[in-house]
């Protein structure tokens, strides 16, 4: 897995920040802060030494990354509901950051089927009391809203969506992603000139694993939970094509595309995929026997045969843009996210802390970035 071609000077740009040096003192704000994206970046925005103020409702799930890792006692933490443009302008208003990350979401697919309207309030008004609210914190000069693979119209296409393909969704949660690229490209054009007014784009990730996540009806999760009591996980669509990434990925191509928004370079104000490699478009069996062989104890999983609402058969994602722009590049195979998934749970159980285990996992991944930086310079 190679550093692959990158423009120069997008090299020194946004590998730097993956640095301290972009980071430390720096105000930034992440929606989303208890959710399992939202509790990563946030850990990893402290270690880089910003001073990080998160916004969103309570943890759902239980247990949660959010209590475990105690990352309230790293970052500021509001709880707030984005649907309410009072208390999102309150929350950007104290505080005044320059870089905002917005991953706040409901973010299932199945439960948006079964709360359409909370899903477009949230997902789309959401969004749109975001950025008006951005439009009002003079000091804000980087937004990044985190959409998904899924805002794209999916025509079950055997490449990956690239960033000109035409936005869409079946499910409500991933129409309303698809609604919410269309805000916050309308707001670009409108306000958010990246002159007067912050910079503003958005970031299209795949299936995201990592230690930490306890959501309903996610794979990894429903995998692990069946795995601990002993019993076959039940797998809706083990033929399904999905781009599968570690978490630190994605996260990653967002701190570096923020970088990138705070060159003041307005080239980069504009949508993103940052999908895995092509060998990490791998069907939800094969994840499935991946972590079976990394849990290292009787595991398995049988095929869920009753009906279920529609979910797309395949979806890959083109990220050659952020790899040639942005010099983001993956850097986890397939087998080592599924890995790394696994045993910072069986870890966990082993009694580890739930923040060290992402520390760790946060510096080994920084640690190569810094190998492949040199490759790519090289
Ligand atoms: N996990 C994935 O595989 C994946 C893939 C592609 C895109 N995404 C996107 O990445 C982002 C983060 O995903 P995640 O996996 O961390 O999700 P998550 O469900 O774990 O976290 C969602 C966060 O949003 C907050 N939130 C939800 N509704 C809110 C509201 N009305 N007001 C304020 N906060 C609210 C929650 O409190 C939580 O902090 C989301 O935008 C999601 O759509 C996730």
């Amino acid at each position: 897995m190679g550093f692959g071609r990158c423009a120069l000077e997008a090299l020194a740009v946004t590998v730097e920040a993956l640095g301290a040096g972009t980071w430390r003192g720096r105000r930034v704000l992440v929606t989303g802060h208890t959710g399992f994206k939202g509790a990563w970046l946030c850990l990893w925005l402290a270690r880089l030494g910003a001073r990080v103020t998160g916004f969103s409702l309570k943890p759902e799930s239980r247990p949660n990354l959010f209590e475990l890792a105690a990352v309230d006692s790293r970052v500021r933490s509001l709880i707030g509901d984005l649907r309410e443009a009072d208390a999102v302008g309150a929350a950007l208003r104290e505080a005044a950051p320059e870089v905002v990350f917005h991953l706040a979401a409901q973010s299932l697919v199945r439960r948006s089927y079964g709360e359409p309207v909370q899903t477009f309030a949230t997902n789309v008004m959401g969004t749109v009391n975001l950025l008006e609210a951005v439009r009002h914190v003079p000091a804000v000069r980087a937004v990044v809203v985190v959409t998904s693979d899924k805002c794209y119209e999916n025509r079950g296409l055997d490449r990956g969506y690239v960033e000109d393909d035409p936005l869409g969704g079946h499910d409500p949660y991933s129409a309303s992603k698809g609604c919410a690229e269309i805000v916050v490209a309308s707001y670009r054009r409108s306000f958010l000139d990246g002159a007067t007014h912050a910079a503003v784009a958005s970031a299209r990730a795949g299936n995201v694993i990592g230690g930490g996540d306890w959501s309903q009806d996610r794979l990894l999760p429903d995998l692990i939970r069946a795995f601990e009591s002993g019993r076959p996980a039940l797998i809706r669509n083990p033929t399904a094509i999905r781009p599968w990434q570690h978490v630190l990925e994605p996260l990653a191509g967002y701190l570096q595309l923020a970088g990138a928004l705070l060159s003041d370079d307005r080239a980069y104000a504009r949508g993103w995929n940052f999908g895995p490699d092509t060998g990490s478009n791998a069907t939800v069996g094969t994840v499935a026997d991946l972590a079976a062989a990394s849990w290292s104890g009787a595991a398995g999983w049988l095929t869920d045969g009753s009906s279920h609402p529609h979910e797309a058969g395949i979806l890959m994602l083109d990220a050659s843009a952020a790899r040639r722009s942005l010099c983001w590049t993956p850097r986890l195979s397939l087998g080592r996210a599924v890995a790394d998934t696994v045993g910072w749970h069986r870890e966990l159980v082993a009694g580890a802390s739930a923040a060290d285990l992402c520390l760790r996992q946060i510096d080994a991944y920084a640690e190569m970035q810094s190998t492949a930086e040199l490759q790519g310079a090289a």
